[in-house]
């Protein structure tokens, strides 16, 4: 099969999980170069291999692969379109601007014949976006939902299991990497929408626009909401959810919620995600897996990766038709 010449934009959590998960394994690929910001950054690997200029990859006719792991939403938009443009397929993993941009990333793909993959956008090492877009075409999705922010799991997990207080939860969350630069993300309900808008894009072929959707996290939660929920045997988990309406109408909205013990979510904790598909002829299905973390999200990436050698392309309900629903911001609390 066609060797992978990759550039690396982004050598941070997941940059060096997939980089120890590719060093472990005989693969036909090779990282050609990392672009980085900070030069100064003491880094395990020989200083040739990194450049501050991202030039350095996107104008190299050799790489054919580029794999993109930064935190910044517009410099990560403009790298991977020009890298699309430009006959280079990509893996991305950056939530946020894929959730923003993905109707435009959809028509580049299709102006250049390029291929971008992202599964390791959406809920870490589960693999949902090519669940959703494969196996569901003749199914109707009543809805999606889950755990998808391994950090505000793993704050209420420590709260709820081990009394942990919510400051160090959160710093603890941040040292082991799962939190972004920025935790309001997560603990907002920002990362966990982004990555329902990607998946309700593969499950419904409609893109919508994050502005839209409602998100309350759970930097609120009060000491009396957990002890309410320990009274009533109950836990508090943040969940996205995206729900079929009528058959034209779509909901998505992200808010924290009380799960009781004869739901799979129940016993998701720490930083693991969990997604819940109800369908209407396979009913119901749970998946289950490591949301955040530089080893569990790298394998994600790889598979993309690896995924680019058999040529695999998302089909896109959305450029198929299928679906094609209509958003609508009613939120209905009662779920
Ligand atoms: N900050 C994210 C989380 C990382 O906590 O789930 C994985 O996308």
């Amino acid at each position: 099969s066609k060797k992978l010449n990759i550039g690396l934009f982004g050598f941070g959590v997941v940059g060096q999980g997939l980089y120890d998960i590719i060093k472990t394994k005989n693969l036909n690929l090779e990282i050609v170069k990392i672009a980085i910001k900070n030069p100064e950054k003491e880094r395990s690997l020989p200083k040739e291999l990194f450049t501050t200029d991202r030039d350095e990859i996107l104008n190299n006719p050799e790489i054919n692969t580029v794999v993109e792991l930064i935190n910044d939403t517009e410099a990560a938009f403009e790298i991977v379109s020009r890298a699309l443009s430009s006959g280079k397929n990509v893996v991305s993993a950056s939530k946020k601007m894929i959730a923003t941009y993905l109707d435009e990333l959809i028509e580049l793909q299709q102006i250049h014949g390029t291929s971008l993959l992202y599964e390791g956008a959406v809920c870490g090492s589960i693999p949902i976006i090519r669940n959703l877009e494969e196996y569901y075409d003749n199914e109707l999705l009543h809805s999606i939902s889950g755990i998808f922010n391994g950090s505000s799991n793993y704050i209420l997990s420590k709260g709820f299991l081990e009394g942990l207080d919510y400051d160090s939860a959160l710093k603890q969350a941040q040292d082991l990497g799962f939190a972004e630069t920025d935790p309001t993300m997560d603990v907002g309900g920002y990362d966990a929408k982004f990555k329902l808008i990607i998946a309700a894009a593969h499950a419904y072929g409609v893109v919508i626009d994050p502005k839209e959707v409602l998100n309350i996290g759970i930097q609120n939660l009060a000491p009396n909401d957990l002890q309410y929920a320990r009274e009533k045997n109950l836990k508090i988990k943040l969940v996205p959810v995206a729900k079929e309406l009528d058959d034209r109408h779509v909901t998505l909205f992200v808010l924290p919620k009380f799960v009781n013990e004869t739901e799979f979510l129940y016993n998701v904790e720490y930083e693991y995600n969990g997604v819940t598909v109800q369908a209407a002829f396979a009913d119901q299905q749970f998946f289950f897996g490591k949301g955040a973390g530089g080893h569990p999200t790298g394998s994600a990436v790889l598979s993309d990766i690896a995924a680019l050698r058999y040529d695999y392309q998302y089909e896109y309900k959305k450029a198929k038709g299928v679906n094609n629903l209509r958003f609508t911001n009613n939120v209905e609390v009662n779920i």
